[in-house]
């Protein structure tokens, strides 16, 4: 191992965040004394803030409408800096549109760390949250391997809630806080270099965490897994110089606390090559070392739950190693046993996400649960299909389908379900195996949700393909250009309001 490795902290950002304050607004005066670099102001579509000293004519000026978005600096009440941020019609600020306003704001002030916010007058709980996410998230850098960085953390956000409200806002500001930290331990798992985080150090990863946050870890090497007999992850493991790890959170709720037991699954390639069946060097290939997004967003979501007080118990699998091409790896035409015994015929190498997915399914099944949940970076052909912004979901249960959707809505991690239609069941048929891992050349996104399907028995299932949004070319104003986190809050917010379907 080099010396660079040794060094590496794959999760710069945990313990980091900047502090979060509430301090309640002087009813009539714009803001409570306190340390701050620069006061965001907000400002609805065609409000002029007088008490600044502005005009219609200045903002027009400047072109500020009070769209949600839109930013611009002046002079603040105490002659610090101000920035108004455009929050768009009042009665429509909801948390998605605080979010995005909190972002522009946070945004358009990249070089200044202490920042205090004003409120809308209206906002509730999810508001102050969002407010919080939006502020933070737009600030993430990841940042660990540069020199220099244009921008600083915020190294401290004070909200000014309306007067009367600072309870409410406090409890937003507080669940914020770790949404949006477990958000930032996301990405920087996703953004590390692939030598830099293999399983391995994935699996050091996730047992300093447990500790730090109060979760059971328990690692599975390779002769366990043998052991075992997970052959779907040891089969995409077979190529690479670097063991598989199979890493099994666990999180308890407090005594006496009772909610549902819910069992999350998620794919951790740390780097996917295709294996044999190697993908072209391309701009998607360069991407591939976030392969392991759905098992970040399973740690990171499960890292805040015991802060939270979440109700629900919550098992993880994360099933990682690498997918590489060598003299040792599986072969196009080879036959893999996943745990329980089911064959699969593996035709393409690099539908491998499937393959170690399949081994957690079934160990899920033998544990007491109530559904299981599963997020990966699967297919290309879900990214075809809704693009490069929005998750696919299936499942073989409505209503819990159903929570992941009204969850990502939340968050605004955006999904969308698609059909687990079982008249392709059959292109997913081998001559020589039970399965095979891939179909035709159309609906691939299907195809993997009905491989899955195959080893969750009864329970009831949902699958979240993320493929598309775990990473995005173009920054928006809280998700910069990078790994995005995705999935984080959405499992976060699962569990927190996880009800048995
Ligand atoms: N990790 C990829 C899926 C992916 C593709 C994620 C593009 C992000 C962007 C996955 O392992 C994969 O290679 N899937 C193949 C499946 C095919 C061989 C059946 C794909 O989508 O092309
Ligand atoms: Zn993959
Ligand atoms: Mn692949």
């Amino acid at each position: 191992m080099s010396a660079v490795v040794e060094v590496f902290d794959p999760i710069p950002s945990w313990g980091h965040q900047g502090e979060v304050l509430v301090l309640e607004r002087p009813a009539g005066g714009l803001a409570a004394p306190a340390e701050y670099e620069v006061l965001g102001v907000p400002v609805a579509l065609g409000q002029v803030p007088a008490e600044l000293g502005l005009t219609a004519a200045i903002l027009r000026a400047a072109g500020f409408e009070g769209k949600v978005g839109q930013t611009m600096a002046c002079g603040g009440p105490d002659g610090r800096p101000a920035i108004l941020y455009g929050i768009g019609d009042p009665h429509e600020a909801d948390a998605t549109v605080l979010r995005e306003a909190a972002g522009a704001f946070a945004g358009a002030v990249p070089r200044l760390g202490r920042l205090a916010m004003i409120l809308p007058d209206r906002a509730d709980e999810a508001a102050a949250q969002a407010a919080v996410e939006g502020v933070m998230l737009a600030r993430y850098r990841y940042a660990t391997l540069k020199r220099e960085e244009s921008s600083v953390p915020v190294a401290a956000l004070t909200l000014l809630s309306a007067p009367g409200a600072v309870d409410t806002v406090t409890r937003g500001a507080r669940r914020g806080a770790s949404f949006a930290r477990a958000t930032a331990l996301a990405r920087d798992l996703a953004n590390s270099p692939p030598s830099m985080l293999t399983a391995a150090r994935m699996a050091e990863c996730a047992t300093a965490l447990g500790t730090k946050s109060g979760l059971e870890v328990e690692i599975f090497e390779h002769d366990e897994l043998v052991a075992l007999g997970c052959g779907g992850l040891l089969g995409v493991n077979a190529g690479s110089a670097d063991p598989p790890r199979m890493i099994k959170l666990r999180y308890v709720p407090a005594p006496g606390v009772s909610g549902g037991r819910l069992t999350l699954v998620g794919k951790g390639i740390m780097y996917d090559s295709g294996g044999i069946s190697l993908k072209p060097s391309d701009a998607v290939h360069a991407t591939m070392k976030n392969d392991m997004s759905g098992a970040g967003a399973i740690l990171a979501a499960m890292a805040v739950l015991p802060e939270l007080g979440c109700p629900t118990a919550v098992t993880g699998y994360l099933m990682c190693t690498d997918n590489m091409p060598s003299g040792t790896a599986t072969k196009l035409g080879d036959v893999l046993t996943i745990y329980g015994g089911t064959t699969v015929e593996v035709i393409n190498t690099d539908a491998e996400g499937r393959l170690v997915m399949a081994d957690a399914l079934v160990l899920a099944t033998e544990e007491p649960t109530d559904a299981i949940v599963d997020i990966a970076t699967l297919t290309g052909a879900s990214v075809r299909a809704l693009g490069a912004e929005i998750a696919g979901v299936f499942g073989n249960d409505q209503s819990l389908v159903d929570q992941v959707l009204a969850c990502a809505r939340s968050t605004d991690e955006p999904a969308w379900q698609l059909p687990l239609a079982g008249r392709y069941r059959r292109e997913i048929d081998s001559d020589i195996a039970d399965l095979k891992n891939m179909g035709g050349p159309n609906g691939g996104a299907i195809h993997a949700a009905l491989f899955l399907k195959e080893f969750v028995g009864a329970l009831p299932w949902a699958h979240i393909d993320i493929a598309g949004p775990a990473q995005n070319d173009v920054a928006t104003a809280w998700r910069p250009r990078g790994c995005t986190g995705f999935g984080a809050r959405l499992l976060a917010e699962l569990a927190l309001t996880f009800t048995r379907p």
